[in-house]
């Protein structure tokens, strides 16, 4: 059932809540991208989230809750991630916490770690978790491995009538999904490019962010090199494109064979790599309908918001496994 907040919020929550309180998963809207959701402290709930993305349950979800004193009833918040908090709470950044020793989540919501991953949305989402009082798990809304849904069109192309609800807030503000630090020993390591830019966080925080060569303590599918991909082939740094390709392009270049290609996406006439993000995961959807024999990407420069950008294509222009 697709329900739209737009037209009626007070229907859309009600019906969010019932579903959540008998243990289901609902598809909702959050600033980022949107949310497969389901009760964090219920395990067969979290159970259904795994098994609806056939996601791998070594990979833990994140939770997300109405604000800094939920976060504190599953987690512990050290100085420095409570500053970060601070300034980027609500809002897309995720914050790798040590639990609560005297009051853990399912260790299927954590995948059996001692940490937990969480955010505090902005928007619906936020007055959902308020009103359920209780965090809700919820990973990107599409199947594993394929790209986020940014719209609830998209959500329920992934997943039907196998959800009971959709909540539809409209495309989504930012399109990408949120940057998740982890404080370690007083530094900040970025885990995942994202919504927030890494000269935000330094900003906030007058310390630079360091970006951890090896992988961190789980590999996660989110940081596996094929991810967020769509079924048609990725060509990124594209300077020419050819007759049988699609070309995502932003800004007023001039693409040698654009005229003559399946279609052209300009994902920001204006080149502004906001609008960029935003528009990304909807036009690659768009772009994997066309039947084309690849999709070519002009080069994304990679500072603020093309950091997160460049992390994503990347991954969607992996080889696949
Ligand atoms: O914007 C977002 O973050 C969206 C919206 C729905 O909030 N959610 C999202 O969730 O992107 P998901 O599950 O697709 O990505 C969560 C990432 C995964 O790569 C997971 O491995 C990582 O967070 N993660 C979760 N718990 C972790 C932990 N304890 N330590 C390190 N990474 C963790
Ligand atoms: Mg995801």
């Amino acid at each position: 059932m697709l329900l739209d907040t737009r037209n009626d919020e007070a229907a859309a929550l009600r019906a969010s809540l019932e579903a959540l309180s008998e243990g289901l998963a609902i598809g909702i809207p959050t600033e980022t991208v949107y949310g497969l959701a389901a009760d964090a402290t219920n395990p067969e709930a979290v159970a259904r989230i795994y098994d609806l993305k056939r996601r791998p349950s070594f990979n833990p979800l994140i939770c997300h809750c109405c604000d800094i004193e939920m976060v504190g009833d599953y987690a512990c918040l050290d100085p420095l991630s409570e500053q970060l908090a601070t300034v980027f709470w609500p809002g897309p950044l995720t914050l790798v916490l040590h639990s609560n020793p005297v009051n853990r989540l399912p260790s299927i919501t954590t995948a059996g770690l001692d940490t937990v991953a969480v955010r505090v949305p902005v928007g619906f989402s936020n007055r959902l978790i308020n009103s359920f009082g209780r965090p809700l798990a919820a990973p990107s809304a599409n199947l594993s491995g394929r790209v986020s849904a940014t719209t609830a069109q998209h959500v329920a192309g992934y997943f039907g009538s196998e959800l009971p609800v959709v909540v539809d807030g409209g495309p989504t503000v930012l399109g990408l999904e949120s940057t998740i630090l982890r404080v370690v020993e007083g530094s900040i390591e970025l885990l995942r490019p994202g919504a927030v830019s890494l000269e935000e966080v330094e900003s906030a925080v007058g310390m630079a962010v360091t970006i951890p060569e090896h992988s961190p303590a789980i590999i996660a599918p989110g940081m596996l090199s094929s991810h967020y991909a769509p079924r048609t082939p990725v060509r990124l740094e594209a300077t020419e494109v050819r007759g049988d390709e699609v070309l995502l392009t932003f800004g007023q270049r001039s693409v040698r064979g654009s005229e003559t290609c399946v279609r052209v996406f300009n994902l920001s006439p204006g080149g502004d790599l906001a609008e960029f993000a935003a528009a990304l995961y909807r036009i690659l959807d768009e772009a994997d309908r066309l039947s084309a024999s690849g999709i070519a990407i002009v080069p994304v420069p990679a500072s603020g918001i093309g950091l997160a950008i460049n992390d994503r294509l990347r991954r969607a222009a992996a080889p696949r496994s």
